[in-house]
């Protein structure tokens, strides 16, 4: 600890004492022992970003002494977890786990329903459940959940807040954690403190960014971007009832939180305790790019905002050590990189994997997606990237334009061919999919739609083509089957797992029309459920060929943990990279075409397969005497023999 840590420390530490004294011996021992840990890394945090102001030792004190205090109020089986996961800080890693993630309402109607539903979780595998904000919000459009009025409320058709954390015991219990969202760089309007701002009072305006005119709106305006074009050209919400511009990145419901006021870190980080102490095992900080505002930058990815995260982890390291964080920045990869660490986000979305796997679908040509891989995949080993092929939101091309360019790709020109492709004006386009915010000015869009229809299904269906059908099934598996064998934590869109089509009917619901990801944000469809069992079934030939590869997944050691290293194949069709954990090496060959291909015998030598081996996928044994066949869209798991 540096000099200054340990004197500011022992300043503190004597009032804590003296007000904890009644507090149970072990449990404040714990806290102790853990606050000697890491303050040395949460003092110069918070130093550099508040040490300016001045109240920062009373803020400093206010913040250990809640965070002790919600420390004491949390539940012997969490403080049990916090002490097993300290001990196994790399329990992430396993191929067990299996992430999956829905709307509790669509998919369950409530809280509890959700939890009716654990049998079919345990029988796909899942692990890691993410329930998208289940939180109190504003009635019709609020973006989904993510304008959250109160962090300790939930929405009360879904139940309350006490069925909540029922949920996540019977979860645990179960063998799957929960994450839910940390929705932590804006609340709605409707929260009590933008309502106190309304209401004028300054110490809560002070929370928000709040201006009386446009003078400071237009200058950070300059180097802003928007993030929501549609809804409302800039960044800043004029507001009548408070004659003030407030800053909303998103929505103009959604009002930026001011972090450069301390009182809104520790405040913020109470709700993030409270929310670890209804035993949310992992916090997905939502639009992490953002928090942090400075004039003339484009306010995304500073450097602030790293230490905010690190200070917030900790905290979380001092009074509630089992929770990890999990990165949503879809930003450029070289800025998504950089929120991944063990003492910041543990987790992080892989939006450049997510991406290139459909581009490669597009152009049935591996070379970007490899390239990209080969730079971009390698992370900390202790943490663990969520590989992904949809989830709630719309897809971004936020691939490295540098990279493309030695590919003779020039990025802007692709970008508009990727948004063609996949919304089906591009001529022999399988997709459907819809633009999403789509920017005139800049010629700018993203793509919404479910994994299902972008892959084919849906055009395939109605014509009764059941070789169209069978191509859109085999893109299905085979992109899923990348996110599984990849290093990392596999995550599933509940829905993908039986093909779930676009849903049109968002268009007449005034809340949602104006947001085509509600496109693919649509109920379960139960009866389509059912029929998951049937391999007759479309939903069977997915779901059926899912499950046996998350099998797979799980009973072999090897795609435990990160080692992943991609190979050139010798065909611009066929991606391919080696898994190496425990247990003998898997070489993973990807057909991204639906012209069959061959892989060269020499180039399997090469990359350690000798006489004899078998493939994982198919169960054939295999021998080395000539080139190898992937038929269109198949992949093998090769091990050797
Ligand atoms: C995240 C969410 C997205 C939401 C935005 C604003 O990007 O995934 O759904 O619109 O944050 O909270
Ligand atoms: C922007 C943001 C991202 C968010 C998305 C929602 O791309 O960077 O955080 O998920 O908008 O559409």
């Amino acid at each position: 600890m540096d000099p200054d840590a340990s004197l500011s420390l022992a300043r503190i530490l004597p009032r804590l004492e003296a007000r904890f004294a009644e507090a149970d011996a072990v449990a404040w021992a714990t806290f102790r022992t853990r606050l000697h840990t890491h303050f040395g890394t949460l003092f110069p945090l918070l130093r550099h970003l508040y040490g300016g102001q001045y109240d920062f030792f009373y803020h400093l004190e206010a913040t250990l002494e809640m965070a002790a205090t919600l420390w004491l109020a949390r539940s012997p089986a969490l403080q049990a977890l916090d002490a097993a996961r300290e001990a196994d800080p790399g329990w992430f890693q396993a191929q067990g786990m299996l992430g999956a993630v829905a709307y509790a309402d669509l998919f369950a109607t409530t809280l509890d329903g959700v939890r009716a539903k654990i049998p079919y979780f345990q029988e796909l595998g899942v692990t890691y459940l993410h329930l998208m904000p289940p939180f109190l919000a504003p009635a019709g459009n609020n973006d989904g959940g993510y304008a959250v009025s109160s962090y300790r409320e939930t929405n009360p058709a879904l139940g309350t807040m006490a069925d909540l954390t029922a949920l996540a015991s019977a979860l645990r219990a179960a063998g799957i954690s929960l994450a839910l969202d940390f929705v932590f760089n804006h609340t709605s309007d409707e929260h009590a403190w933008a309502q106190a701002a309304l209401a004028g009072d300054p110490q809560y305006q002070a929370y928000y960014r709040m201006f009386p005119d446009r003078s400071m709106p237009d200058a950070y305006e300059r180097s802003l971007r928007e993030i929501f074009p549609d809804q409302r050209p800039g960044n800043f919400t004029w507001r009548p009832d408070a004659q003030r511009w407030v800053w909303t990145t998103f929505n103009s419901f959604q009002w930026d939180l001011n972090y450069a006021n301390p009182a809104v870190f520790t405040r913020m980080a109470e709700e993030l305790l409270f929310l670890a102490n209804q035993g949310v095992e992992v916090l997905r900080l939502d639009a992490v790019a953002f928090i942090w505002k400075q004039m003339g930058t484009t306010c995304e990815n500073l450097p602030e905002a790293h230490l905010l995260i690190q200070a917030f982890n900790a905290l979380v390291r001092i009074a509630a050590p089992t929770l990890l964080f999990k990165s949503e920045a879809i930003v450029h990869p070289d800025e998504v990189i950089r929120y991944i660490r063990p003492d910041e986000c543990q987790l992080s979305y892989n939006p450049l994997l997510m991406a290139l796997l459909w581009n490669t679908l597009a152009t049935r040509d591996v070379r970007l997606l490899a390239a990209s891989m080969r730079d971009r995949f390698p992370i900390d080993p202790r943490c663990a990237w969520v590989n992904y092929v949809r989830v709630h939101d719309d897809i971004g091309w936020t691939f490295d334009d540098a990279v493309a360019g030695q590919l003779g790709i020039n990025g802007y020109d692709h970008r508009r061919f990727l948004n063609q492709f996949y919304t089906g004006r591009y001529p022999g386009s399988f997709a459907r999919g819809v633009p999403f915010q789509e920017n005139p000015r800049t010629g700018d869009a993203r793509i919404s739609g479910t994994g299902a229809s972008l892959a084919g299904l849906e055009a395939a269906l109605p014509a009764e083509d059941e070789q169209a059908v069978e191509l859109a099934i085999r893109r299905i598996v085979l992109i899923h089957g990348i996110i599984l064998t990849m290093g990392g934590i596999p995550l599933l869109y509940l829905g993908d797992e039986i093909g779930t089509l676009n849903s049109y009917s968002y268009r007449n619901d005034p809340a949602k029309a104006g947001d085509s990801r509600w496109i693919h944000r649509r109920a379960t469809d139960w009866a389509a459920m059912a029929r998951r069992s049937d391999p007759a079934t479309v939903e069977g030939r997915i779901y059926g060929a899912l499950q046996r590869l998350i099998a797979i997944r799980q009973a072999h050691a090897v795609f435990a943990g990160h080692d992943t290293t991609i190979l050139d194949s010798g065909s611009a069709q066929v991606f391919a990279y080696t898994r190496q954990g425990a247990g003998p090496p898997v070489l993973a060959l990807a057909n991204f075409s639906e012209v069959p291909q061959t892989v060269a015998a020499n180039e399997l030598r090469l990359y350690g397969l000798s006489y004899r081996f078998r493939d994982l996928v198919s169960g054939e044994s295999l021998r080395l005497v000539a080139d190898l066949p992937l038929d269109s869209y198949r992949f093998r798991w090769l091990v050797a023999d």
